[in-house]
């Protein structure tokens, strides 16, 4: 099974090129240089559409969807997410100014995190709409604030409901009571002791329950058991005189065209080159299922309980802006050593721009001719001097030569928040839609590389 432009919504030209929103990924690359991020737009705007409405259709309750700005905070991009109707969900300080700026009122914000410093104090001073708190600790913090600012907050609990999703990476798993640091402790009674807690402050305002197990969840069904325990509390809570306003079941649902590696094939393919399967959208449900599942799982088990349907809150990332952007490399040599292989030398790798590529699978096409047999066997890497800048090991491609562009797929989820310049200056990003290309960000200078440092120039101010 291989993966195909056409399965990212992306066309072909007559000639055999890649085309993204309506222009040649090729005449991007020409105009705006390499690396380059592109986001359909088009795209980016009908995965949120279709989330939402997915959500709005399989549940008999009210829906919020939110957009987790951690997995791609670039503004043109959160600005798109609003447009859709999605709300900011922001876990920085940074992410809440920006959503802020975007011109979000506190009120249609949450704010989530597992150390949330500063954030924290705007959130409560400024009336957060949903303030996620994750563990005891954190607890007294946001009474503590309250108390001292005369302010009332409304916060869900999250819950660590020791789920693991299937495959799921070790370090992804955040539904996972000894993998991950997150949210409250159902075993040790933590959330017991927290629900009794909240019932009794004046200063809390208990909205509801909060669970996410991780990212690139691949089936409906690894939702269930944490729904069913997120009501389960729910119920507990009742029983403590609160009603549950709202359930989260966070974000986390996977695409068709990526998967993390699991714990084997990345142990594989680092150690010893051996390159994973590409994953099959064919066997991978659709939004419109994890909807249904969600959906009913929470309604099957609130009605067990007699509980009032909550608010469903879901707070996405990945599923909304991944497949929508395409980097774009470009390639400057192509290298042979006899009896062992050929190496690609492009200008960004896992080094510098594409970090996801050390733990996923992303397919890459020769942007000149994306259909044409691959009939070459390559390892591609970046332009850094550091032995783990690959972008892939043993890969078959079309005959790759340089000057050729290759289009790294699924890159709009978790690269640029995670880019480091490592030397290089960090790529611009621009947004395509019906033939027309817009730039979001622009590349980075020279200046702004420095712009930050102090001391080492004549001139400059200390
Ligand atoms: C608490 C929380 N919510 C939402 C998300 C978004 O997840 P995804 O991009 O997989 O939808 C994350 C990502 O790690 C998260 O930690």
């Amino acid at each position: 099974m291989s993966l195909r432009v056409e399965d990212w919504g992306f066309e072909v030209s007559q000639g055999g090129a890649l085309v993204i929103g309506g222009v040649r990924a090729e005449a991007l690359a020409r105009e705006f240089g390499t690396p380059l991020h592109v986001v359909d737009e088009s795209g980016l705007r009908r995965r949120a559409s279709r989330l939402r409405n997915a959500f709005e259709s399989a549940y008999a309750g009210q829906v919020t969807a939110y957009y987790a700005l951690k997995c791609n905070n670039t503004p043109g991009i959160v600005r798109m997410t609003l447009d859709e109707g999605l709300q900011p969900e922001v876990g920085t300080p940074y992410e809440w100014c920006l959503a802020r700026r975007l011109g979000t009122e506190p009120g249609q914000i949450m704010i989530n995190g597992p150390n949330k410093g500063e954030l924290l104090r705007t959130a409560v001073l400024e009336g957060a709409g949903l303030i996620v708190v994750d563990g005891p600790q954190e607890l007294d913090d946001v009474e503590a604030l309250c108390r001292s600012t005369a302010r009332r907050a409304r916060i869900l609990l999250r819950v660590n409901p020791n789920s693991v999703p299937k495959g799921m990476n070790r370090a992804s798993a955040t539904g996972s009571r000894k993998a991950s640091v997150f949210g409250f402790d159902l075993v040790s009674g933590e959330v017991s002791d927290a629900l009794k807690r909240i019932a009794g402050s004046p200063s809390l305002h208990f909205a509801g329950l909060h669970c996410h197990v991780g990212t690139g969840v691949r089936r409906t069904r690894d939702y269930q058991r944490p729904l069913e325990i997120l009501v389960a509390c729910a119920a507990e809570a009742t029983r403590y005189g609160m009603t549950v306003e709202v359930i989260n079941v966070g974000g986390g649902f996977g695409v068709p065209t990526s998967r993390e590696l699991d714990t084997l094939e990345f142990l594989l393919y680092q150690g010893i080159g051996r390159l994973p399967k590409p994953p099959d959208p064919r066997e991978f449900p659709s939004i419109e299922d994890f909807a249904a599942l969600v959906s009913e799982a929470i309604q099957r088990d609130c009605e067990r309980y007699g509980l009032a349907l909550p608010r469903l809150v879901v707070e996405p990332g990945r599923a909304i802006v991944s497949g929508a952007g395409v980097l774009l490399l470009g390639v400057g040599a192509v290298k042979q050593r006899p009896g062992v292989g050929t190496w690609v030398i492009t200008d960004g790798a896992a080094g510098t721009v594409a970090f996801p590529l050390y733990y996923e699978y992303h397919e890459v096409f020769l942007c000149a001719a994306v259909h044409a047999p691959r009939s070459e066997r390559y390892s591609l890497v970046g332009p850094v001097c550091f032995s783990a800048d690959w972008i892939y090991r043993n890969k078959r491609m079309p005959p790759i030569v340089p000057g050729d562009v290759l289009a790294i797929c699924d890159a709009g989820a978790y690269f640029t928040v995670q880019e480091s310049n490592f030397g290089f200056p960090r790529p611009p990003i621009v947004a395509v839609r019906d033939g027309k290309a817009t730039l979001l960000r622009r590349r980075e200078t020279f200046d702004d590389m420095v712009s930050r440092d102090i001391g080492w120039s004549d001139g400059d101010e200390p």
